[in-house]
């Protein structure tokens, strides 16, 4: 099957990843062509080790059973302690964008490295309670930030509001520095909350419980998607 990879410098504007967490994992695969046919940019993977999050949810295998059915641009998030030690078996598995925890790992700047020389996208993410300045030393290195916008471990969480403030701070920054870089929020984004993210400077939404309780996914999906003044 031809993968629809993500090229290293193709931007992602303003884009929706679907987040699998929320989908009936007994028919995922009719779940996946339902994303296709709605036109839902990515699929957003959250592995859960039980570990650095309080929850388990799938790995590996499930990865490599969903890139055999789809071409989708598989966006993986890795909620795990020590990714280094696991990245590449992600990216054999099918990610076209890993993403990582910076508190999670002890030395980030050599796993964006190992991730980068595979051709894949690299992304740090950070938890609510991590400063935003704790990402600028990174920029430079990465295509994605990720910005959680709840509590990493469980779809279906309200969006915390104070998150938008960091996700200006780190746009700023990026700004500043004369980057492209984007920014993903992840946790509690719906119709208006997809809003003051995007004002706040964030391109990649990540949307579990309401796109895929949505009426119409599609209509859903385009909402987000709308440019917004900033
Ligand atoms: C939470 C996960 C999210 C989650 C989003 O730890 O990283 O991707 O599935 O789900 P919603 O959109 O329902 O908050
Ligand atoms: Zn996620």
């Amino acid at each position: 099957m031809q993968r629809k990879n993500i090229g290293r410098s193709d931007k992602l504007k303003n884009l929706i990843s679907a987040s699998v967490l929320s989908a009936d994992m007994a028919n995922l695969e009719s779940e996946v062509r339902k994303l296709e046919e709605n036109g839902i940019d990515m699929l957003h993977f959250d592995v859960m080790d039980g570990v650095f999050v309080n929850n388990i949810s799938f790995g590996l295998p499930l990865l490599e059973s969903i890139r055999k059915v789809t071409d989708m641009t598989l966006d993986v998030h890795l909620m795990i302690t020590e990714p280094h030690r696991y990245a590449e078996r992600f990216v054999k598995s099918g990610a076209d964008i890993l993403t990582f925890h910076i508190e999670a790992e002890s030395n980030v700047l050599e796993t964006i490295k190992s991730i980068k020389a595979t051709g894949i996208k690299a992304a740090v993410s950070i938890k609510p309670a991590t400063p935003a300045e704790s990402v600028f030393e990174y920029l430079p290195y990465v295509d994605m930030v990720l910005v959680m916008t709840v509590e990493p471990g469980f779809g279906g969480q309200s969006f915390i509001p104070e998150m938008a403030e960091k996700v200006r701070i780190i746009r700023n920054k990026i700004n500043e520095l004369g980057l492209d870089t984007d920014i993903q929020v992840d946790g509690g984004i719906d119709g208006i909350t997809s809003e003051i993210a995007k004002k706040a400077g964030a391109n990649v939404l990540v949307s579990g419980s309401y796109l895929f309780k949505a009426e119409n996914m599609a209509e859903a999906a385009n909402h987000m998607r709308e440019e917004v003044q900033c």
